[in-house]
């Protein structure tokens, strides 16, 4: 089958590998009709994950596809079946699976000990993201295997556009990020990152009863589709953010700050982000994390903090003084998948929204490197690149 292979920094090619077989009874094989590129797979790209990552490894968790073939013990699917795959590999029966608390799962890690090691504890495997997270192939493949194929998965009817794709990650993760912000209704809440977790955000949102959403990036693009989204703009290259968001806010700041950039956030000159990138270039500092930083100082007092954004290890000055002496809460984690895919689907279904808005680009997996490129670039207006496996 063919299949989207890291091989170094800046370097993904579509090469042939062994076809996805079952290895388990709980294992199902999808043969994926749709698959996304994500801002996460931006940082196994850009070497952020190096270490954990091997020649070959096939990336990719943002899949949806029809089911070919399944174990024994899988009860909830068959041949034929479409279905939406999320990123989160769980076993639905530890102590964190039964809190809903999936991307903590604690049996689908295969490299738990390396995990510990960088963590303390092990997260749940994923797909495609390093052999940090487990070492499993990824969806951007023409097949996929599906191990624990009864957690997680969701079936789809097969009127439903193929926009219900997003389910698979950054719709529950913008969705995950609004309901992190613990808002009142009413609240404002500030936005870093106008990318597809942030336009997702931005959306669930106002689901959830924000009184005012305030988006900031310098995309004009995004921007746009931010402000399509409803909300209003900062660009960070054109204005102070700091300063713009306490004139909006008559000196008191956002009530709920998302950071929906994560470690490879832009700074544009400012000292904290100058030293972050001279750091991340020798390999002294392993996130640039200007974009949460801001968003810590300018969060209102007695605020709270929502982190979809990705880190990696161990960022520098973070200004934990002014998150404690502010009283702030701060919530984060990869999404717990399972937990939002059924009641979005409804939501979806509901006509409440239509994540389609957010595609730009949709080409055949071949094109996946130039892809690549263009999507970490943002060349060519891209937001959301969908990859067709059978063209
Ligand atoms: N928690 C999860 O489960 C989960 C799931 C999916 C993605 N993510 C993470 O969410 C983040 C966003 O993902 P995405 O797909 O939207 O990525 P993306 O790369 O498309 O978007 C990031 C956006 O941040 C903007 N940005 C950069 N520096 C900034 C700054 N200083 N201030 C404001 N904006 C800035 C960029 O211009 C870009 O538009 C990534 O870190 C990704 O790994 C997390
Ligand atoms: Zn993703
Ligand atoms: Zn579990």
């Amino acid at each position: 089958m063919k299949a989207v292979c890291w091989h170094g920094t800046g370097d993904v090619r579509v090469e042939d590998v062994p076809d996805s077989k079952i290895e388990h009874p709980r294992d199902m094989v999808v043969r994926i009709t749709s698959t996304a590129i994500c801002g996460s797979d931006l940082h196994l790209y850009d070497g952020f994950l190096g270490p954990f990552m091997e020649k070959g490894d096939v990336l990719g968790h943002e899949p949806m596809g029809e089911v070919v073939e399944v174990g024994g013990e899988v009860k909830r699917f068959k041949p034929g079946d479409r279905v939406v795959v999320p990123f989160t590999i769980c076993c639905g029966e530890c102590f964190f699976c039964k809190k809903t608390l999936y991307s903590c799962c604690d049996n689908t890690n295969r490299n738990a000990e390396l995990a510990r090691k960088a963590m303390g504890h092990a997260p749940a495997g994923l797909y495609g993201y390093s052999h940090l997270t487990g070492g499993y192939q990824g969806g951007q493949a023409q097949f996929l295997r599906v191990p624990n194929a009864d957690v997680g998965p969701i079936k789809v009817p097969i009127e439903v556009p193929e926009q219900v794709l997003f389910l698979s990650d950054v719709f529950p993760t913008g969705w995950m990020a609004a309901e992190n912000t613990d808002l009142e209704p009413g609240d404002t809440v500030a936005v870093w990152g106008c990318g597809p977790v942030g336009q997702f955000a931005i959306r669930s949102l106002w689901l959830l009863g924000a009184g005012r959403v305030i988006a900031i990036d310098e995309v004009p693009e995004r921007l746009r589709m931010a402000e399509a989204g409803k909300a209003e703009t900062i660009n960070f290259s054109k204005e102070g953010v700091y300063d713009r968001l306490m004139e909006m806010t008559n000196g008191r700041g956002p009530d709920r700050v998302v950071d929906a950039v994560g470690c490879e956030a832009a700074g544009h000159g400012a000292i904290d982000a100058v030293l972050d990138k001279a750091k991340a270039a020798v390999m002294l500092t392993t996130d640039r994390a200007h974009a949460l930083r801001e968003a810590i100082m300018c969060c209102r007092k007695g605020g709270t903090v929502s982190v979809p954004g990705v880190y990696l290890g161990f960022p520098d000055k973070f200004p934990l003084g002014a998150f404690m002496n502010k009283g702030l809460t701060m919530k984060t984690g990869q999404t717990h998948m399972p937990r939002y895919m059924e009641p979005l689907l409804q939501r979806i279904a509901n006509g409440e929204i239509d994540p389609s808005f957010i595609v730009t680009h949709e080409v055949p997996l071949e094109e996946a490197p130039k892809m690549y490129k263009t999507f970490r670039d943002k060349k060519d207006g891209c937001i959301k690149v969908v990859l067709k496996p059978w063209g």
